[in-house]
């Protein structure tokens, strides 16, 4: 790829969108685009050598960490615009979880030296991921009350509500969530098992709060979902 190619795809990322043509084209000539295939490990947990800062241009990622018990939580799903691989960068730590693709992805990928010198230059990219930095650990300090605090019920609904806020279209009153989880992925990001999240998501069926198909899952009544 030219770098007046990777130029026009940088432009629409929200990253790089308040840069000028002229320093857009700087940080082109330092990025490089990567593809990866549903299913691809991107990134390790554990990994002390990482050295990478990622962008996604197209596709989806999922974040996940390894329990104690060796079971494997979801922490977050990113989609493009999104970015990922800074904390290592930043506190010199191994890689905090593993982050794998979840439908065919293409990234861009920068080297520590390049991120850092960016940081340096463009404080507007420093500040937008700052501010993505504070989104996530609100997420987090959300989760760990919900995991703690909520019956399986409620960390499942709270996930739905979360994943309709993130990822969903609103239509009139109901928010449709495309490509959904499969009830194994939702265990995982619920702390629980498959068979539970089964029955959760068919007794909120039941009680008309939620529809789901093949592909998609429909919040029909946000507020009763809420409560
Ligand atoms: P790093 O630790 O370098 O590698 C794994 C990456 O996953 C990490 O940087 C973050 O970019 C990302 N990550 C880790 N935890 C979360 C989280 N809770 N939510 C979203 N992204 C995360």
């Amino acid at each position: 790829m030219t770098a007046e190619e990777s130029c026009t795809l940088a432009e629409k990322v929200p990253l790089f969108s308040e840069l000028s043509k002229s320093d857009l084209t700087a940080i082109c000539r330092v990025m490089f685009l990567r593809e990866f295939e549903a299913g691809q490990t991107i990134v390790h947990e554990e990994d002390a050598q990482g050295q990478s800062f990622f962008v996604i241009v197209s596709g989806k990622v999922h974040v996940a960490a390894t329990t104690a018990e060796g079971k494997q939580i979801i922490l977050a799903t990113l989609k493009k615009g999104d970015f990922f691989g800074e904390m290592t960068i930043l506190d010199g730590e191994p890689r905090s979880a593993s982050v794998a693709a979840a439908e065919h992805c293409s990234l861009f990928m920068l080297y520590r030296k390049s991120f850092l010198e960016i940081l340096k230059r463009y404080p507007k990219i420093a500040i937008h991921i700052l501010t993505e930095m504070s989104r996530r650990l609100r997420n987090a300090n959300r989760q760990i009350n919900t995991l703690s605090l909520m019956s399986v019920y409620g960390r499942i609904a709270d996930l739905l509500l979360r994943l309709g806020r993130d990822h969903g279209k609103r239509v009139a009153d109901l928010i449709i969530i495309p490509e959904r989880p499969t009830h194994q992925q939702i265990a995982e990001m619920t702390g629980t098992t498959r068979e539970t999240v089964t029955r959760v998501l068919s007794q909120l069926q039941k009680k008309r709060f939620i529809s789901i198909d093949r592909r998609k899952i429909i919040i029909l009544d946000e507020k009763k979902l809420y409560d």
